[in-house]
């Protein structure tokens, strides 16, 4: 179980080596958060490409590139299981990443369909996510499979991406956002509503509030965190009851910013960031 294996060895990769995380930016840490929950022994590595967040309205093509050069980044730093902490770059790029790596374990991420499905009583369900995620041949072909005989309504929302990477979870402004996009879908009579992008977790208290409690909101982060659990024991590359975890993030933005907003947001009171130019890694 040599260290020194690259990325894509047919080999046994060294089980105290961390699983990599990545999104557009934070939103991925509610992902995070649920893997260091249910896997409290293992480190991490995060990416955030806050340099080019939001992902959500890009251009397919782009989206893929950019998620291709994050997790070349991360293979390079030796990760044993690649998370794409991320709706949209899972629905532009997990099936021609997992192409390109095919030795590699890649988790990723899509809308709770199938759950939000089988738990409606009104079957009406909605769906928050970017464009990307919605647009995407991956979502159409989810809800074709998933949600037969259920209606579903998606809705996306321009804004909240912004306003979680500035840590701004709360107030007027939040709350009037979020009626002006979820009533439409409440008036429908959803009565579950799925959190189709990682940054809205963050936002649950007040999306709760906006939709009312009748609503029952879907945050995939536990089942991701699950399924991570489940790749890694299966291939015996967990790590030891007794490792002691190390967790790094790194942002191709500010890090001292990135650090602020971990705090905030999952409570990591001196997280080491580091900033990871983009001209070198990803441009
Ligand atoms: N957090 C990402 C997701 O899950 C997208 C945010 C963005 O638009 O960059 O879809």
């Amino acid at each position: 179980m040599g260290n020194e294996m690259g990325a894509g060895s047919d080999e046994i990769i060294a089980v105290d080596r961390p699983i990599g995380l990545f999104d557009s930016g934070v939103g991925g840490l509610s992902v995070w958060r649920a893997v260091v929950q249910r896997l409290p022994n293992e480190s991490t590595l995060y990416l955030a490409d806050q340099v080019h967040v939001p992902y959500g309205a890009r251009p397919r093509a782009e989206i893929e590139a950019l998620t291709h050069k994050a997790v070349a980044w991360l293979l390079a730093q030796n990760v044993k299981l690649v998370v794409i902490a991320c709706n949209t770059a899972s629905a532009a790029a997990l099936d021609s990443l997992r192409q390109r790596w095919p030795k590699i374990p890649i988790v990723g991420m899509e809308p709770a369909v199938k759950p939000a499905s089988a738990r409606t009583v009104t079957g009406k369900v909605g769906i928050m996510a970017t464009p990307g995620t919605l647009q995407a041949e991956r979502f159409h072909l989810l809800v074709e499979r998933f949600a037969g005989g259920v209606d579903v309504y998606t809705q996306i929302c321009p804004g909240l991406v912004e306003m979680v990477e500035a840590g701004q979870l709360d107030g007027q402004e939040i709350d009037a956002r979020l009626h002006l996009l979820l009533d439409p879908l409440t008036d429908r009579g959803i009565d579950q509503l799925v959190l189709g992008c990682t940054h809205y977790p963050f936002l649950a208290p007040a999306i709760q509030r906006a939709v009312g409690q009748e609503v029952t909101l879907i945050d995939p982060a536990p089942a991701v965190a699950k399924q991570v659990q489940n790749v890694l024991a299966s291939r015996q590359q967990l790590a030891p009851p007794a490792a002691v975890p190390d967790h790094r993030f790194t942002t191709t933005a500010a890090a001292d910013a990135f650090a602020a907003t971990i705090r905030r947001l999952v409570g990591v009171e001196a997280p080491r960031t580091t900033h990871l130019a983009t001209t070198t890694a990803i441009s």
